[in-house]
């Protein structure tokens, strides 16, 4: 690696002498996170919207370089399971460049909605994007609310276009063959036949499967295609996680493909079809990603990137042959709740604190130094099962996101009362921004559950679901 920052991607150098600024990266990402610094040498009040005050704003003359431990500092927002239009997306783009994150995933299907147009399977997004009603709250009850929602092809181009100029990019999630009861909802013929097909409208998962065989691996290609030509994206997630293949074997097609490619089991073909999608993405020039059930059904293709989302075995087997992201539920879904009080809003479970954040290595120093090379960064997730709103968003996000925003650039947070204490100035900064976060001693009164539909349910305990995932991470 090169000895200067400037020559390492995101890295920079800024130079401040009397009356003249330098600045010095590779691209656009150092570019911009030079600027960051620059404003972060500013009073808080330079991250609002207004004018400098009368006559500027001064900084002392200095030199600050500086890189980041990992290439992929990410953020993943559901907006399948609500939708968030795109001007809370154009928003959040701002928020994460503002912390140094280069990547914005968005999970874009989902057994919830289709959240993309395309043109050439047009009921994708006009079936597909809303559902009647939405059954939310302790006892399942249909709200008989419609929602939906989705971005046009153009809306992403946009996102995409303004995410790289913030040194940002947005990486599109398809997730396939599970989570697809609203593609089947739109398009029946690509699931199992005779099953009833409707956009899901609870909020837990259970949805259906499509079938892996060559006539939707072709619809599919499509579909990327369309995608692909709107953002330029480098990385297309194809999911791959929690897929039903309880009914493939004894579809009478799909048995017949697995014949041909002398499959015994079912797991073999999921595996078949997502390197099927990989392969064509590959032909484009784009890097496929998955999430870890994948990469136990071998629906992998050499420079496939894994999201080990289910603990950390799973993260250190992949690492052994594959290049992985750090997704693990534990500490890094914040749509669990940040603490234990009774008045946090009602989530999937916790807590993972902001402590819990801080505390995460993604490349932990008792694995072997090859699997933590392949190590390439890390990524916080934002499931919307109960999280209908953008203030609510700000509330998971914001201040965990900053926690893993210092992990993911510096390594490791060793000196968490030396982090908390910047931390301090750094939520006037989000002040400034207009960012609803969690205050660190609890919630608001208005952002507490109350004794409503949002009030606090009897949720798992987090070390029950870290047992849970880390036992499963075996399964496909
Ligand atoms: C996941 O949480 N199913 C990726």
């Amino acid at each position: 690696m090169s000895d200067r920052d400037d020559h390492v991607p995101g890295g920079y150098e800024v130079e401040i002498s009397e009356g003249r600024l330098d600045v010095r990266a590779g691209g656009v990402e150092g570019v911009v996170n030079a600027l960051t610094t620059l404003r972060q040498l500013l009073p808080a009040n330079a991250w609002r919207r207004g004018a400098a005050p009368e006559g500027g704003w001064s900084v002392p003359c200095g030199i600050v370089a500086d890189r980041p431990a990992y290439a992929w500092r990410g953020a993943m927002l559901d907006v399948a399971r609500h939708f968030f239009p795109k001007r809370t997306v154009l928003r959040y783009i701002d928020l994460l460049a503002a912390h140094r994150f280069n990547r914005l995933h968005l999970h874009l299907a989902d057994d919830q909605g289709w959240r993309v147009e395309s043109r050439r399977h047009p009921r994708l997004h006009r079936v597909g994007s809303w559902r009647p009603s939405t059954r939310l709250g302790p006892d399942g009850v249909a709200d008989g609310t419609p929602h939906g929602g989705h971005y046009t092809l153009d809306d992403l181009a946009e996102m995409a276009a303004y995410a790289r100029s913030r040194g940002i990019e947005i990486v599109p999630e398809i997730d396939v063959p599970g989570h697809t009861s609203a593609l089947r909802a739109a398009y029946p013929e690509l699931g199992e036949p005779g099953r009833d097909q409707a956009v899901l409208d609870t909020v837990w998962a259970g949805g259906s499967s499509i079938s892996p065989t060559r006539p939707v691996v072709a619809f599919l290609q499509e579909v990327l295609e369309e995608i692909l030509d709107a953002t330029r994206a480098p990385y297309v997630h194809l999911g791959g996680d929690e897929c039903d293949m309880s009914w493939w074997a004894s579809d009478p097609v799909i048995a017949a493909e697995m014949a041909e490619h002398g499959y015994t089991d079912v797991k073999q073909m999921h595996g078949h079809f997502l390197r099927s999608l990989g392969g064509f993405l590959a032909g484009l020039g784009v890097r496929m990603v998955v999430w870890d059930e994948a990469f136990v059904t071998g629906g992998v293709l050499d420079d496939t990137i894994v999201m080990a989302w289910r603990g950390h075995r799973v993260a250190e087997r992949a690492a052994a042959s594959h290049d992985v992201v750090r997704t693990p539920l534990f500490p890094t879904y914040f749509n669990f709740d940040q603490s234990g009080l009774p008045q946090e809003r009602r989530s999937e479970g916790g807590p993972i604190t902001l402590g819990d954040v801080a505390a995460f290595s993604p490349a932990p120093g008792e694995w072997p130094a090859e699997r933590r090379a392949r190590v390439l960064g890390g990524q916080f997730q934002i499931w919307t099962e109960w999280v209908p709103a953008e203030r609510h968003l700000d509330y998971l996000a914001f201040p965990r996101a900053c926690a893993l925003a210092e992990v993911l650039w510096s390594g490791e947070i060793l000196d968490l009362p030396e982090f908390e204490a910047r931390l301090a100035g750094h939520l006037e900064r989000l002040d400034a921004l207009g960012v609803e976060y969690r205050p660190l001693d609890g919630p608001h009164p208005w952002q507490a559950g109350g004794t409503g539909v949002w009030r606090r349910a009897q949720s798992g305990r987090i070390e029950e679901t870290r047992k849970w995932v880390e036992s499963i991470s075996h399964e496909p």
